[in-house]
């Protein structure tokens, strides 16, 4: 207790002009700022890009000098314990050239009322692409406004040499939590007497460990900006993409750093594989290539899956990259036909076409199509169907208009995550066999944070239950593939939900009272939530191996729509109804805009009302974030860590550090000449 009110006090001693809410700048909280900040950690030659700026309040609580920034302010590098080093003269480049802008920013909520904003003039100077191989720690000091300084601790850690892993396939469970699987295992697998007949393939993995989430200038992150930790193993602010935000208009010359992704390619330059259930240009998949603060740039996301960084601009140097990446699989067609988002309204299809690519729209072509070229399938418009309306209300399918060919007609052959992932893995197998470089592959369940957010929890965990019976099928593929020994496979999450079970809801009964107060009654806690009402697909029992694939299969519910349902609540949630059943029509709509706010949506599950638990305090639930490993270099994911180690286990295990500056394969010093 102590510990935690000394901690409190001393981050409120430590910056006290920072409101805690609106800041100048995230990660700068005094005049003078430096991207990489304090307390980055590098991979052994990992590429960056390094972004100094000076601020001069011209008005607000911080105004000084006059609004004029320092111009001539200097920057040095300090290798542990040498001499302070001029940073172009450290990394032998030519002194970069002296920028100046000005942005504004509201000092808090009055300030925003009110709309005055503060005016702050800025003096910058960015180094492009460059890298600190040494093992060790490294100091970096603006000096400014004359002897002041903002000196920021970098660590480069001593990478793994010797490669673990021949392939990597990332699993991501957008939004998921240990109260998600715990509900997920609840509805699809069968208890007696509290003890359950079969598990979750999550539940049988090897090593389990927990990552800490929040980001670097708020404790709640985004998609965008926690993949950019899992990917870079650097913090960064909500909506970036592999840079730190800085305070320039140009959301494009923000400071970039390497991902796992460009490193697999710049290093070994094997097949890269990227799937997910959300449209392609979405922050999961987008992080994987694209370098923006802006997350919502998606035609230049698309542009940089099939060109670069560089080819964005070509004035930033930045020589890595994605370099067409042999798999991609997912939704958002609107990035791709002609005249809608794509880029520069181009037809994006063909433009993939002309670099080699197949495409593919629909799950029957994906089946049919050949593993040796280099794949794009995308298969709707926007986000892809989910699991509950493709195999049990499959007329949700319909008068969607979402073709990704944009014809006009519904996207009813829709492969699923299964689907994607196996067949990514075949063309990722068959594309890296002459050169023996293993691959890499992200393959993300997106739609169980898409679901959780309009509180849909059946449609969140029909997803997360697809994404266990994924990697349930990748194990056994890989096996019979011959590939399973040497690949990691990592399952994880970039963030959470505060959603919870707290009981069970008679759904019978609360649907027949028309009173919100008697509605209430209906919902047992503790020794009136029951028993799980959903019914298991007998075939999942353990002594039986044989397994028969009917429309869901085992490890999923064969009813969706029970009596007795378990009632889920939120730790945070719009106006909303709530009736405990499943929406048998298409994803839910909680609250909708009336007279410019959100109020709750009157026809979302209309037998329910606006019910509160009928307790004095809120009832016993649970939360975790957790990871998932199999495979050669997992044991490394036991224990408790920062989400940006996820990305220092991966390289490791792929042994993707200790890389010279010269980007030259034959200077990398790793086992097998880089080669597996
Ligand atoms: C700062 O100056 C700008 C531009 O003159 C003005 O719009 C704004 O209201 C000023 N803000 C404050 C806090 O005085
Ligand atoms: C490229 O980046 C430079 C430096 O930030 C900027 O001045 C220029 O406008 C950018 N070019 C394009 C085409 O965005
Ligand atoms: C748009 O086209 C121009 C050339 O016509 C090209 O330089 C630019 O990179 C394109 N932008 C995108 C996002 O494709
Ligand atoms: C296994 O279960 C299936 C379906 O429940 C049943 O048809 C089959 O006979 C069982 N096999 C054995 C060996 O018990």
């Amino acid at each position: 207790m102590q510990w935690t009110a000394l901690l409190a006090f001393v981050s409120l001693v430590v910056s006290p002009a920072v409101g805690q809410t609106f800041q100048r700048l995230g990660t700068c909280p005094t005049l003078g700022c430096v991207f990489p900040p304090d307390q980055t950690d590098f991979l052994s030659g990992q590429l960056f890009d390094i972004r100094l700026e000076v601020h001069a309040p011209v008005n607000g609580s911080e105004a000084a000098h006059r609004g004029v920034p320092d111009e001539k302010f200097s920057f040095c590098i300090q290798q542990g314990k040498g001499s302070c080093v001029d940073a172009a003269k450290y990394f032998k480049v030519s002194q970069p050239h002296l920028e100046k802008w000005s942005f504004s920013y509201y000092e808090d909520l009055f300030a925003e009322e009110a709309k005055q904003s503060t005016v702050v003039n800025v003096a910058s100077k960015a180094y492009r692409a460059l890298s600190l191989t040494d093992p060790g720690t490294y100091t970096a000091k603006l000096k400014y406004y004359g002897n002041t300084e903002t000196v920021a601790t970098w660590t480069v850690r001593t990478p793994n040499k010797k490669r673990k892993a021949k392939n990597v396939l990332l699993f991501i469970g957008d939004g998921m939590t240990q109260p998600m699987i715990t509900a997920a295992r609840l509805i699809a697998h069968k208890s007696i007497n509290g003890k359950y007949q079969s598990l979750m393939q999550l539940d049988q993995m090897d090593n389990l460990g927990h990552q800490m989430t929040h980001s670097i200038d708020s404790f709640i992150t985004d998609s965008a900006n926690s993949a950019t930790a899992l990917y870079t193993g650097k913090k960064s602010s909500v909506n970036a993409l592999n840079v730190y935000a800085d305070s320039s208009k140009n959301s494009f010359d923000d400071p970039k750093v390497e991902t796992i992704a460009e490193l697999f390619r710049r290093i070994y330059g094997g097949p890269l594989g990227i799937v997910s259930t959300a449209y392609i240009a979405d922050a999961t998949p987008a992080a994987l290539c694209a370098h923006t603060r802006d997350r919502g740039q998606y035609p230049a996301v698309v542009f940089e899956y099939l060109n670069s960084a560089e080819a964005l601009n070509s004035t930033l140097k930045w020589p890595t990259g994605c370099q067409q990446p042999d798999v991609i699989f997912g939704g958002g067609a609107e990035q791709f036909i002609a005249g809608s988002g794509s880029p520069n309204g181009t037809d994006y299809y063909k433009a993939f076409e002309k670099k080699g690519y197949n495409v593919v729209y629909s799950n029957s072509q994906l089946q049919r199509t050949s593993t040796n070229q280099k794949t794009l399938g995308i298969f709707s418009v926007s986000n892809m169907a989910k699991w509950v309306d493709r195999h049990v209300y499959p007329e949700n399918l319909k008068n969607q208009k979402n073709s990704p060919t944009g014809d006009g007609s519904d996207a009813l052959d829709q492969p699923g995550l299964k689907d994607m992932t196996l067949k990514a893995i075949d063309i990722l197998h068959a594309r890296s066999k002459s050169k023996n470089t293993g691959w890499f592959m992200m393959s993300e369940a997106a739609s169980i944070d898409k679901m959780m957010h309009v509180l849909d929890y059946d449609r969140a965990l029909g997803e997360l239950l697809e994404l266990d019976d994924t990697v349930r099928a990748t194990i056994k593929h890989l096996k019979d593939i011959g590939e399973y020994d040497d690949t990691l496979i990592v399952i994880t999450a970039d963030h959470g939900h505060g959603f919870d079970v707290f009981g069970g809801a008679d759904t019978k009964y609360l649907a027949a009272q028309t009173d919100d107060r008697k509605k209430r009654s209906a919902i047992g806690v503790y020794i009136n939530s029951g028993l799980s009402g959903y019914t298991v697909a007998a075939d999942s029992k353990p002594n039986n191996n044989t397994i028969i694939y009917g429309t869901e299969g085992p490890n999923f519910p064969v009813t969706w729509n029970p009596r007795y349902a378990y009632a889920a609540g939120f730790g945070a949630n719009p106006d909303h109804r709530e009736g405990y059943t499943i929406n048998t029509k298409g994803p839910r709509v909680p609250a909708t805009t009336q007279s410019g706010e959100q109020r709750v949506n009157p026809v979302d599950q209309p037998q329910g009302g606006t019910i509160p638990v009928d307790e004095s305090q809120g009832v016993h639930s649970l939360q975790d974030v957790s990871v998932f490993a199999n495979g050669p270099g997992a044991d490394a994911f036991r224990g408790v860590y920062n989400s940006v180690d996820i990305f220092f286990k991966l390289a490791d295990a792929l042994a993707l550090g200790g890389a010279k500056p010269s980007n030259n394969d034959n200077d990398h010093d790793n086992h097998n000449n880089g080669h597996w």
